[in-house]
This record gives C-alpha cells, sequence and structure tokens, in this order.
C-alpha cells in the first residue's frame, strides 16, 4: 500500500526531473559575516566580498583590548589577497557579531602566517574562545589552516575572543566567517552512536560545538568554497583509502535526484553525490565479499567524533539491487542499508546518516563498508559518496566561562523531558502496531463546510482525491506564464514584497488584471529546494477547502519556481497576536480563528483518500483573510499520510522549532498526531499571545508548550494568558480550550486527540463563551451565576479520547448549524 503511494509519488517526480534543466538554489544565510583582518578595504574570495574590519562593518566591533592590524610587507608573497593582511593581538580582545538568526552557525577562522617587521605570525600562541567556550587552546600555526566549527548561537551577541597564552606571547587571525547554517543542517536527535555496547541514539548534538577534521568527496576531485552551497572545502579520499584496488571509482553526468526527507544541496553539493567508490571486482571473483575502509587519523588521546556519511545509489541500474553494510572502527554501524527504501524508491537520490563514534587507541577513526549477506552473489556491492569527520570540542566535560545562556539550551529544552523515557516508546509503537487500524468514516462528505468562496480557477481542477496528474501543460493546466507573473507582479516590483521565508520573496499581485494573488518566487537564497516547491503542487492541486489557502498556479520556465496563491488579505494569524502593533483580537475572534484552522488540518487528515500531513503548522502558516476566516497555508513540508495497515511515514525530520512533536522528533516516523502537536502548540499561542519559543525568556518560559503546561496542570493557566483577554473569558471556555490544547501536546502521540476531536472541544470552547454573551444580552437574574450551565452540549459526557467515533457524532451535529 505504502510502496504504491510513493512510488506513483516518484514516478510524478521523475517525470517533472526529465523535462527540467538542473537548478542550482543558493543559499543566502540569514546572518552573514565575512571579515576580512586588518584591512580597511574589501577583499573578494572565492565569489565573496570579505568586508575589512578597519572599515567597522555593520553590526560587527572589535572590543577594547590591544590590537594591530598588519600587512604582509612581501610584496612577491603567493598567497591569497584575503591572507595579506591580519589583526594580532597582544592582550585578549573579541569581535563581537550581533546575531539576527538564532541557530547554528558556521564560523571560520583563517590562519595564515607572515613575517612582518615585529611579527613573525608563526610564533604566535593563543587560545580563541567562542561566547566564553575554548574551541582552540595552545594554538599557533606554520602554514595556512582554516579552521571551521558549527556553533550553536543562542545570543543576540555573539563573540569570538583571542587570548595570547602568555604575556610575551600574540593572537592573530586573517579572516572570520560567521554565517546562519541551514536550520536542516544538524538535527539534535537521530545520530547512532556506535561503539562497543552496540548502537544507542545520542542525544543533543546541537549542544555540542563541532569542529570540522575531515570533508571528504569520495571517489571525486577537491572541490572548493567556490564549488559548495556552503563554502565548504571537500577533498579527495584518495589518501585515506586502506587497498586502494579493493575500490573502484563510479561516477554519473546527470545531477541527483534530490527528495523530501533525503539529503539536500546544502547538506552536500551535487558533485558530491555525482561520484563515489564501490567494490573493484575487476580482478578479484565475483563471490569474494570483502570491505573497502577508509583511515583518518584522529590524533591520541580519547574524542568524540560526530560522523556523516553519504550515499547516492549511482551503481544500481534498478531498485533493491543494493544492500550493503557500514562499519565504524570495526563496529557494525548500519546493517543491509538500503538506500532504495529509503530515497522513496529512486536511484541516485541523496541520503545521509549520522553517527557518532569514539577515536580508538590507534588514533584514527576507520570506516568501511561491505556487501550484504542481503544481495544476490551477482549484485554484492557496497558505496560510499562523502564522508565528514567533526570532533565534538565541548564533549569532555570542558567548562564555560561565559555568564551568557549556555549554548544549546533553548534547543534542548524543547525536546526536554522526553529523552528519558525512549523504552517506553518502543512499548508504544508495539501497542500502535498492534491496533486494528480503524476505517475512516467520511467525515468529508457528512459534514457540512461552510462554503464561504470558491475560486472560480479552481471548480474546473477538483475531481476528488486521486493524485494530480500530468498533463501537456503540466500539473492539471495550473501553469502560468513567466511573462504573466512579471505583468501581475510589475516585474517583481520591491514595493510588493510582502514577505519572504525560506522558500524565498513573496510579492502582492493582480493576475489577468482581475484577481489578487500572493506570488512566492523561490531566489538563489532558498532553503528549500525544487522536492519542496513539486510537493506543495501536488498537495494543493489535489485539495480544495475554504480553510487551506488554494493554489492559483505555478510557473516553472527559466529556471524559476514560482508558486502562485490567492492572496489572503490579513497575513499570518502571529502578527494578530503579538509583536506587529496590530489590533488584539476578541477571544471569540480567535476562538473561530482556531476552529477554522481545524477544520483545514481535519480535512487534510480525513478529507482525501490518503490523508495529508502537513509538517509545518504554526501561527505564521495560518493565514487570515478579510473576514478573519483561517486559511492553512504553505505545504511544501507536507506528506501523503499512512495508509491503513501502516501507522506511520518515515521520514527525515522536518518542521519548525518550539512546534515539533517530540516523538517525530525521536523516531522520525510521521502521524497526523504530529501535526495535532504543532496546533496545541499555536492555540498555547493565542491564549498567551507569545512566540512558541522565546530564547531571550528564563529558562523555564523559553519553550511555550512546556511552560503553559506546568500552569495548566496546576490550574493557573488564567495567570499567563494574554493580558488583553484577561477577564473577558468565560472560566468554563478557558478550561474547555486549555484541557484542548494540553491533550493536544500529550508527549506520546496515541494520547492526542485527533483533529475531529480538536475540533469539536473547540466549537465547544466557543459556545461556553457564547452562552454567557446571549444571556448576558437577555439579563435573567434566576440563571446569573450559575456559570456551569451549558444547555445544549453534553459537554461532560464526551471528552477527548483520541476514539473519534463519538466525537464525531457531536462535530457533525455541530457542523450542521453551519456558521
Ligand atoms: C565593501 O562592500 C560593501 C558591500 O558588500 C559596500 O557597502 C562597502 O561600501 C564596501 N566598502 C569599501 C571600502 O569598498
Ligand atoms: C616573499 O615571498 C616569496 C614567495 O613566497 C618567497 O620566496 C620569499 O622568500 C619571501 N621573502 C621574504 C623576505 O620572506
Ligand atoms: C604554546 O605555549 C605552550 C606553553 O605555554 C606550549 O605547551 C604549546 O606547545 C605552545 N603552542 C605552540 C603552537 O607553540
Ligand atoms: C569548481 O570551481 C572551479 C572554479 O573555482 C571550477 O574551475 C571547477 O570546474 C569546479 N569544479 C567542479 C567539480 O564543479
Ligand atoms: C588488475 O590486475 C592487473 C594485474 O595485476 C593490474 O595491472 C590492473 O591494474 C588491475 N586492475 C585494477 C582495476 O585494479
Ligand atoms: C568488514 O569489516 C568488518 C569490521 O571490521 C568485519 O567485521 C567484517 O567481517 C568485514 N567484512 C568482510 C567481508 O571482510
Ligand atoms: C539534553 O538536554 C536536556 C535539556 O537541556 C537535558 O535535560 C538532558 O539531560 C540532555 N541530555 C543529554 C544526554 O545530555
Amino acid at each position: 500500500m505504502e510502496t504504491k503511494i510513493t512510488t506513483s509519488l516518484s514516478l510524478a517526480f521523475s517525470l517533472i526531473y526529465l523535462s527540467l534543466p538542473p537548478l542550482a538554489i543558493a543559499f543566502v544565510p540569514r546572518d552573514n559575516y565575512l571579515i576580512s583582518c586588518g584591512s580597511s578595504a574589501n577583499t573578494t574570495a572565492d565569489n565573496r566580498i570579505f568586508a575589512g574590519d578597519l572599515s567597522k562593518p555593520g553590526s560587527v566591533s572589535l572590543s577594547s583590548g590591544d590590537s594591530i592590524s598588519l600587512t604582509n610587507p612581501n610584496t612577491s608573497s603567493k598567497s591569497a589577497p584575503l591572507y595579506q593582511t591580519a589583526r594580532v593581538f597582544t592582550s585578549a580582545s573579541s569581535y563581537e557579531f550581533n546575531i539576527k538568526k538564532i541557530g547554528n552557525h558556521l564560523v571560520r577562522l583563517h590562519f595564515s602566517p607572515f613575517t612582518s617587521q615585529n611579527y613573525n605570525l608563526n610564533h604566535a600562541n593563543f587560545s580563541v574562545l567562542a561566547n566564553g567556550f575554548a574551541i582552540l587552546s595552545n594554538f599557533g600555526v606554520r602554514h595556512t589552516v582554516i579552521k571551521e566549527f558549527i556553533v550553536m548561537v543562542n545570543v543576540v551577541d555573539f563573540e569570538i575572543e583571542f587570548v595570547p597564552m602568555n604575556p610575551l606571547s600574540f593572537a592573530f587571525v586573517n579572516a572570520i566567517e560567521v554565517f546562519s547554517a541551514p536550520d536542516d543542517l544538524i538535527f539534535n536527535y537521530g545520530a547512532k552512536m556506535i561503539g562497543p555496547n552496540g548502537i544507542q541514539e545520542f542525544k543533543n548534538i546541537s549542544k555540542q560545538i563541532l569542529e570540522t577534521v575531515y570533508r571528504i568527496n569520495v571517489g571525486g576531485l577537491k572541490l572548493t568554497p567556490f564549488n559548495d552551497t556552503l563554502w565548504r572545502t571537500w577533498t579527495s579520499d584518495e589518501d585515506f583509502l586502506i587497498l586502494k584496488s579493493a575500490a573502484k571509482i563510479a561516477s554519473i553526468t546527470h545531477t541527483p535526484n534530490y527528495q523530501t526527507g533525503g539529503a539536500s544541496r546544502e547538506i552536500a553539493p551535487d558533485n558530491v553525490y555525482m561520484t563515489a567508490q564501490q567494490m573493484n571486482k575487476d580482478n578479484l571473483s565475483t563471490a569474494l565479499m570483502f570491505n573497502i575502509t577508509w583511515e583518518f587519523p584522529v590524533g591520541s588521546g580519547v574524542g568524540r567524533y560526530f560522523v556523516r556519511l553519504h550515499f547516492c545509489d549511482i551503481v544500481s541500474k534498478s531498485l533493491s539491487q543494493l544492500y550493503f553494510n557500514v562499519f565504524i572502527n570495526g563496529f557494525i554501524a548500519y546493517k543491509d542499508l538500503d538506500l532504495s527504501t529509503l530515497t522513496l524508491h529512486s536511484l541516485a537520490s541523496p541520503y545521509y546518516v549520522d553517527f557518532i563514534a569514539h577515536s580508538d587507541r590507534s588514533g584514527v577513526v576507520r570506516i568501511s563498508v561491505g556487501p550484504s549477506e542481503l544481495s544476490t552473489s551477482l549484485g554484492k556491492n557496497a558505496i560510499l559518496n562523502g564522508i565528514e569527520i567533526m570532533k565534538m570540542v565541548n564533549f569532555v566535560g570542558s567548562e564555560t566561562r561565559s555568564k551568557k545562556t549556555s549554548i544549546g539550551v533553548w534547543v534542548g529544552s524543547v525536546a526536554g523531558g522526553f529523552t528519558f523515557l525512549c523504552l517506553l516508546v518502543l512499548a508504544l509503537l508495539v501497542i500502535l502496531r498492534c491496533r486494528k487500524p480503524k476505517k475512516k468514516s467520511k467525515p468529508a462528505e457528512s459534514m457540512v463546510w461552510p462554503s464561504l468562496r470558491v475560486g472560480s480557477l479552481h471548480s474546473r481542477l477538483f475531481e476528488g482525491t486521486a493524485l494530480a496528474s500530468l498533463g501537456p501543460n503540466g500539473y492539471l493546466g495550473l501553469k502560468i506564464s513567466f511573462a504573466e507573473i512579471q505583468v501581475a507582479t510589475n516585474n517583481f516590483d520591491q514595493n510588493l514584497i510582502i514577505g519572504s521565508g525560506g522558500f524565498g520573496t513573496v510579492y502582492k499581485g493582480v493576475l489577468n488584471e482581475k484577481t489578487k494573488v500572493a506570488v512566492k518566487r523561490g531566489v538563489p537564497g532558498s532553503r528549500q529546494g525544487l522536492p519542496e516547491f513539486h510537493s506543495e503542487i501536488t498537495v494543493l492541486s489535489k485539495i480544495r477547502h475554504c480553510h487551506l489557502v488554494s493554489l492559483v498556479g505555478y510557473c516553472e520556465e527559466q529556471s524559476e519556481m514560482i508558486l502562485v496563491y490567492e492572496y489572503i488579505e490579513k497575513g499570518p494569524l502571529k502578527n494578530h497576536l503579538y509583536g506587529s502593533g496590530l489590533p488584539p483580537m476578541s477571544w471569540k475572534q480567535r476562538l473561530e480563528i482556531c476552529i477554522g484552522a481545524a477544520r483545514g488540518l481535519h480535512y487534510l487528515h480525513t478529507g482525501s483518500a490518503q490523508g495529508i500531513i502537513h509538517r509545518d503548522i504554526k501561527s505564521t502558516n495560518i493565514l487570515l483573510d478579510e473576514n478573519y476566516v483561517a486559511k492553512v497555508a504553505d505545504f511544501g513540508l507536507s506528506r501523503s499520510g499512512p495508509c491503513l495497515n501502516e501507522t506511520h511515514v518515515s521520514t527525515g525530520v522536518k518542521g519548525s522549532f518550539g512546534y515539533l512533536d517530540p516523538e517525530y522528533f525521536r523516531r522520525q516516523q510521521l502521524t497526523d498526531k504530529s501535526d495535532v502537536y504543532s496546533f496545541g502548540v499555536v492555540l498555547f499561542e493565542v491564549l498567551c499571545a507569545r512566540p512558541a519559543v522565546d530564547p531571550l525568556l528564563t529558562r523555564e518560559q523559553v519553550n511555550l508548550a512546556e511552560w503553559a503546561i506546568e500552569w495548566q496542570k496546576n490550574g493557573r493557566l488564567d495567570q499567563i494568558i494574554d493580558p488583553y483577554l484577561m477577564g473577558k473569558i468565560r472560566p468554563s471556555s478557558l478550561k474547555k480550550f486549555g484541557d484542548t490544547a494540553e491533550k493536544c501536546v500529550a508527549e506520546y502521540g496515541v494520547d492526542r486527540p485527533t483533529m475531529g476531536d480538536v475540533l469539536w472541544n473547540l466549537e465547544n470552547a466557543l459556545q461556553l463563551q457564547e452562552t454567557r454573551r446571549q444571556r448576558e444580552l437577555h439579563e435573567d437574574s434566576s440563571i446569573r451565576g450559575s456559570s456551569e450551565v451549558v444547555p445544549d452540549l453534553p459537554s461532560s459526557s464526551v471528552e477527548i479520547d483520541g476514539d473519534s467515533g463519538v466525537s464525531q457524532v457531536f462535530s457533525q451535529l455541530l457542523n450542521s448549524e453551519g456558521r
């Protein structure tokens, strides 16, 4: 069943790929500091401009301390222009970077020593601290060295401090890069720790400062920053292969098939996935089993390493031919790896797996791949496309000097409280699997959906629930020409920009001189790529609902990826809750918005044949039209849900911090209950008028869901609500709302209600609020004060219990009243 869906999906994808020129989308980091130290001029390196630190580049400051700018006096020196100047520090001093986006950042420090009259930079001896944490100590260089780190920055001012080791020594640096990493570069969970005790999950990776030790393009050439999406350098694997004759290079010439849930171009560039080493069977009997092994010296001493292996099956002629084993330091790390099932049944699809390994006594990290017993003797093979080895710098109980919040706390707290329950999860999974899947009734038919307006453009598009089919004009004739879009947006007029996000820029426009539209244009700088683009078209073209944003069309010309939606007048719900100075909304209005969004989600989950999981529910993805009717938007990450005999879809974790279902995070298995969790967070956001994650608050308050649950459990939720709502919510309505939100963010999916139940309970909360108003209108002294009387609804007899059968009846009752 699952196979059927995924193959038809990937068929749709591959059909598109055939007709598409390869798209290269550059990543544009939110924070992007490139500093040429000791220089007053801008210097260009690998197509990027490094600003001279003497020219006082905006938002970077050099703190007190003694420093000197130096220029290499040797005019015949052959080193790069960036390395002709340096800043020398004779006492501790630091650069401070103003951070706009909290999250992982890449930090690169360039050292290229030269000799001037007073300083021989070869003799420098110093430490470097990142926000108080030593990332280099007793450090000095004799030749050009670039040190790269991945650091979680959770403060608005990020500090890099240079500290000479003793009063006679000094520190120096030639250039500094500090830029935001793509959100999906490092996930907190999901890495497998390999060792003598078998495979365990390693948690809180974001807490670790990672120092790049090796970055290898296996079977390929050296890749320079110029060739890489994140300006990384990849080197060839040749020097690390233990038995060169065991391996043979494989390569392809077409771009890899990137898939949602697999690796993206930011994880590694095309070139890494286009080459690999495979078993060389030329001179050996085909029946022979052997490994290909690489050894990476990492120095003696105990060290813990983050090892990311990149795979892309460029050797198989058909699916499910290749099964192989992966070993790290002689321990099995991945048995019977079958790339075709991990990559949605497509060949040449990039994928990566993260491991944590210790260096062993021999001072190396050893990686082997070898054939699995599952393969047929002719098909025996094993491949590897890329290797990244990063040292966990702060692993061995190091201390931080800084008073600032320690790195990684906020990300940790997102999932805090769930980590210790691994065993229970396993038990629950068994229960989940044993539960006989209920055949879903068809609420979409029996419920009366309020029909607000049906975009005329769409009336011809929707015939049931089949996957969008490709006609000569693409998906159901939704194609719009680039020229039309240029006209609609006044050639992408800057003044028409209404937003920008991971995908690109959103413009307001008028299509065919009559239809107001929002035009989302993926530009160089997009974090999301082609798979998200197609996923959004696939999903949106097969559904239509008044609480879901409609797709008007799309454009795929001239390497453009453009989506055109109906224009939603009042924008994201979030802006109406906090932070943008818009007038506060009444409780009734907020409830109606939540109900609308719940309807939209309920429809997604149950309304079409397979059910769709949105995966990125948050207050910025719920839009409000001119009548404050909620519309769920942004389907770029959505997936077809599990079918009846499956309980989940396996997938790489995608979504937004603060809204991410912790169970999904842990197990990477997606169910519609993940959306319910995110929706619960939105409910609290609506009630408390604050962001899902606010790293500037105290530790207990950072994560809204955790914080609100504390107050809800103590029965004091009313203490933390939006001050504007104080005294305006009827206690019974608040209680119903709080209980519902609490159930939604339950730790385990099975304990969470369905969207149908959530919808019903929100309707109930609205009724409870309304009952009071009606009473106030027809002032009746005999009822006054009996606040718990709710005449029409058997609210106490129906509780959210995850069993949708009963509640759907009431949902229907409610809905038949219409709104
Ligand atoms: C350096 O480049 C920036 C843009 O990247 C520009 O605004 C600035 O004027 C340049 N400074 C000099 C000294 O050329
Ligand atoms: C200047 O650089 C050139 C090229 O690297 C080198 O051959 C020469 O020895 C250097 N001169 C001095 C004085 O260091
Ligand atoms: C720096 O000095 C320390 C002693 O203060 C010494 O142990 C270390 O090896 C020196 N490092 C370099 C790179 O010279
Ligand atoms: C990498 O970039 C260089 C330019 O710096 C270019 O000449 C080379 O062909 C590129 N290599 C690949 C594999 O794209
Ligand atoms: C196979 O063996 C021959 C002779 O030993 C050698 O010349 C040749 O390079 C080998 N081929 C490969 C692919 O290793
Ligand atoms: C591959 O290496 C692993 C770990 O060293 C070892 O256990 C396994 O037997 C090797 N496989 C073959 C076919 O040599
Ligand atoms: C992960 O972080 C959370 C929250 O900071 C903490 O409670 C937990 O102990 C950490 N787990 C590990 C294994 O370090």
